[in-house]
């Protein structure tokens, strides 16, 4: 799929934006504090209802003014579509194909978006909580009733979590932790049965993938490290039971320390290349690498399961990977419609790209060269 026309109105510094992008490379050229980021994350809002960069819809309404108004036009396999998002004040409208939906998850498949920004430079470096995210948002845009899912889950664990920390020493409701328990368990359990077959498919895609990239001199392999044993081929009811079973048993624990200590919101992925763990003794680049690989295994992954590739949104990145991943991105992504944010298009850039246009942005007014 491709986004054909984007349309914005007091949107961030963009007062009025009309444009006509390319089915390719798209190169988005400027120097700092000029929107190109803005864009991207337009982009983006389009495809999940929500920006990245801030959970405060109101924050992205262009200053002096009250509402926005945000359209895209894509083409896809079936025809072309359109998504429009409109905010005033609390109260945000989104229509696809003129017709309004009643929640955000609705909006979820329609324009699927792989997004590289600096943040996912630390998706190997970090902390577990960028691996779980990206599990997450990916899982979600292959499989939207996902969401739902994980949305469940979120909610019941804090109101278990709530229940815990508030409960006097010894005075835990038995019975109204047993309702948040098995709750937990049907919820959680379905994530980690998702988050498995997620995890198999994408690390034979990065495998091959990062071995493109690095000419054959790296093997990455990427493991699913679940709160529970997951070896085996476990079906969902047995990791229900294996769930439950665990959940059991760090009970007393969960009560004594007031949270809950185990399931899904603790997992993460091992990420080794050549047999030796990333995270921990991994040069920078090979953190980078490793997190390009898994975030252009992705869109592969995307396009085997739904049919479609995805848009890839590359912010600020390029300008932090090396010649020969500059070059790999711009030959291998030919199908692919690309969005590169830039403060100026490198040596690689201008020479590699064979369709593609460029253009230049510039205190929210976007002009390119024919
Ligand atoms: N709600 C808003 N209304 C108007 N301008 C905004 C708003 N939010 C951010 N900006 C402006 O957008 C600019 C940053 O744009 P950004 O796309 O992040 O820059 P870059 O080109 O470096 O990626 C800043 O100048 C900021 O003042
Ligand atoms: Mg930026």
């Amino acid at each position: 799929m491709y986004l054909n026309g984007l349309k914005l109105i007091n949107f961030r510094n963009y007062k009025e934006l009309e444009i006509i992008f390319d089915k390719g490379f798209n190169f988005l050229v400027g120097n700092n504090a000029q929107g190109k980021t803005n864009l991207v994350e337009a982009i983006y809002f389009l495809s999940a209802g929500k920006s990245y960069r801030t959970s405060m819809d109101t924050e992205l309404v262009g200053w002096g003014s009250s509402a926005l108004y945000i359209k895209g036009n894509m083409e896809k396999n079936k025809g072309s579509k359109a998504i429009e998002i409109g905010i005033r004040g609390n109260n945000k409208k989104v229509k696809v194909n003129g017709v309004e939906l009643n929640k955000r998850g609705e909006l979820l498949g329609n324009l699927t978006t792989v997004i590289f920004s600096p943040d996912e430079l630390k998706l190997v470096k970090e902390g577990p909580s960028y691996r779980r995210r990206f599990m997450d948002q990916e899982i979600i845009q292959i499989k939207p009733s996902y969401y739902y899912v994980l949305n469940s889950y979120n909610k019941v664990l804090f109101q278990r979590n709530s229940l815990l920390r508030d409960a006097l020493p010894g005075k835990v409701n038995d019975d109204t932790l047993a309702v948040w328990d098995k709750q937990l368990v049907g919820y959680g359990a379905r994530l980690i049965f998702n988050r498995i077959q997620f995890i198999e498919r994408l690390s034979t895609i990065a495998r091959l993938m990062h071995r493109k990239i690095t000419n054959g001199e790296e093997e990455l392999e990427i493991h699913y490290l679940s709160c529970i044993d997951i070896n085996g081929d476990k079906s969902l009811s047995d990791i229900h039971r294996e769930l439950n079973i665990s959940l059991e048993r760090n009970r007393n624990k969960d009560i004594k320390t007031g949270v809950t200590n185990f399931g899904p919101h603790r997992e993460d992925l091992s990420v080794n290349i050549n047999g030796i763990d990333t995270r921990k003794f991994g040069s920078q680049g090979q953190q980078r690498t490793a997190a390009l690989s898994m975030k252009l295994s992705e869109i592969e992954l995307m396009k085997s399961e739904t049919g479609e590739y995805p848009i890839l949104l590359l912010d600020d990145v390029m300008s932090e990977l090396d010649k020969s991943r500059q070059k790999y991105i711009l030959e291998n992504l030919a199908q692919v419609q690309t969005f590169i944010t830039c403060t100026h298009l490198s040596e690689v850039m201008e020479k590699r790209y064979t369709q593609g246009k460029v253009f230049y942005v510039n205190s929210g007014i976007i002009s390119s060269e024919d």
